[in-house]
């Protein structure tokens, strides 16, 4: 499996790069169609990637906002996603409330899974058994190795048909909502950013280790031809090869 990814000195240079990067996708499909699909993911790293690309100056009216994950609380809660979202992105960007399509945290999961997909369904005008293509889809990673709410061992990671679905997560005892592989495998772009010492080893085994997903969900969309360009700190791919270099 070959990898694309690129390395800097500090977790905030890595973010910035990867809204760079983001930014020019989206610009790209704008001219192409006149408006774009993002779907963001959370947890702690994004939060200068999004602060970025809020200072950018790019027509976030025509961009459409949707979640690869998120946490079953509601909007307004720290865990939320979409809060984090909200805060650093999209009220600074002044992004119109038509243009998101935030997950359901404070439904049951089933329920908000349900809402999602279907949400999905009409904006894509999709058929049964398509598949959204997101112009770029978001990711981090977990230190164990986990992709959206896909972690390791979840039975989900071989699903190719849904599009959304509720996975109670142990570890975090928590339910989640979470894009599954077909979305995330039909993206026409996917970023991953991922910083920290405790990313590392997970970083080792994702690009080293056969492509097995339900063990290494972070391999999902390696194989694929679209590409997944990976953005690092020093700390996180300090195990890669290469990692003395650029990526
Ligand atoms: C979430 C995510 C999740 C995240 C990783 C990394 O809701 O937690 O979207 O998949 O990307 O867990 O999280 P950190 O950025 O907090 O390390």
């Amino acid at each position: 499996m070959a990898f694309e990814w690129h390395s800097f000195p500090e977790a905030k240079a890595a973010a910035e790069a990867c809204a760079e990067h983001v930014a020019r996708e989206i610009e790209e499909a704008l001219g192409g169609r006149g408006y774009a699909t993002l779907a963001l993911s959370g947890g702690t790293t994004p939060k200068p990637m999004f602060a970025r690309l809020a200072a950018m100056k790019l027509p976030w009216d025509r961009v459409h906002f949707f979640w690869v994950d998120e946490r079953a609380v509601p909007p307004t809660d720290a865990e939320s996603n979409y809060k984090l979202a909200a805060e650093t992105l999209l009220v600074p960007a002044r992004v119109p409330q038509r243009n998101i399509h935030r997950i359901r945290g404070e439904l049951a999961a089933e329920a908000a899974a349900r809402a999602y997909s279907q949400g999905i369904r009409e904006f894509f005008g999709l058929d049964p058994g398509e598949m959204p293509e997101f112009d770029v889809v978001h990711r981090g990673i977990g230190p164990d190795g986990h992709a959206a709410s896909l972690f390791p061992g979840q039975p989900l990671i071989e699903d190719r048909q849904g599009l959304a679905a509720a996975v109670y997560v142990e570890k975090k005892s928590m339910w989640r909502i979470t894009l599954l592989p077909g979305p995330l495998l039909a993206a026409r772009n996917t970023v991953v950013l991922a910083s920290g010492p405790d990313k590392a080893q997970a970083l080792r085994n994702i690009f080293n280790q056969p492509y097995d997903p339900v063990l290494y969900p972070a391999q999902l969309g390696a194989r694929e031809s679209r590409p997944v360009v990976w953005f690092l700190d020093q700390a996180a791919a300090r195990l890669l090869e290469g990692a003395d270099g650029a990526g």
